[in-house]
C-alpha cells in the first residue's frame, strides 16, 4: 500500500482539503486500496480540531468528505509514508529541518505536480472564500497529476470496470 501525507501549516485548509480531494479522485479510479492519504501540518495552533468551516464549505460544494483532526508532522512521519507534499516553500524549510537521518520518504511542492506551473499552494487562511476555491482548483489539478505519477512509478492500473463507468 502506497501512502501520501500532506503537509501544510495549520492542518485545517490546504492539507485536509488536498486529502478530501485525494480521497474523491481514488474512489472514481478505483484505488482507495492500492493508496491511502492523511494530512498534517507544521504548526501545533488547532491541533485536534476538525477543518476550517470554509474548508468544509468548499467540501459541501464540491461533495467531499474529510474524517480527520489537524495533527503536527512528526519525525515518524518520513518512515511511515512514501510520499509527503507540501503545499508552501515555507512548509518545504520546517518539514526539511524536521526530516531525520536516513529518511525514507519522497518529499515534493504539491505544485511540482500541476500542469499550469506555480510554486506555493496560498495560505488561504487570512482571506474570503474565494481564496479557498482557488486553493481548490490548484489541488484538483495538481493531486489529478500526482496521482498519475505515482500510480506509473508502482505501476498501478486503476480498477478498469470503475474507470469505464467515471
Ligand atoms: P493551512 O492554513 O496551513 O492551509 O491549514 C492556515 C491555518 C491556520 C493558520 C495559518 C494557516 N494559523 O495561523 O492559525
Amino acid at each position: 500500500m502506497i501512502k501520501i501525507l500532506y503537509v501544510c501549516l495549520g492542518n485545517i485548509c490546504r492539507s485536509p482539503l488536498a486529502e478530501a480531494v485525494t480521497n474523491a479522485e481514488l474512489k472514481k479510479l478505483g484505488m482507495e486500496d492500492e493508496i491511502v492519504c492523511q494530512s498534517a501540518g507544521t504548526g501545533n495552533w488547532h491541533e485536534g480540531e476538525r477543518p476550517d468551516p470554509r474548508t468544509l464549505e468548499i467540501g459541501k460544494t464540491y461533495k467531499l468528505e474529510f474524517n480527520s483532526l489537524a495533527r503536527v508532522v512528526t519525525e515518524d512521519d518520513f518512515f511511515e509514508y512514501d510520499y509527503i507534499i507540501v503545499m508552501d516553500e515555507d512548509n518545504m524549510r520546517n518539514v526539511r529541518e524536521l526530516q531525520p537521518e536516513g529518511a525514507t520518504a519522497e518529499v515534493f511542492m504539491m505544485r511540482e505536480f500541476d500542469p499550469e506551473g506555480g510554486t506555493n499552494v496560498p495560505d488561504p487562511y487570512f482571506g474570503g472564500a474565494q481564496g479557498f476555491e482557488n486553493v481548490y482548483s490548484i489541488l484538483v489539478r495538481s493531486v489529478c497529476h500526482f496521482l498519475e505519477y505515482v500510480m506509473k512509478k508502482h505501476v498501478l492500473t486503476g480498477n478498469p470496470s470503475e474507470s469505464r463507468n467515471g
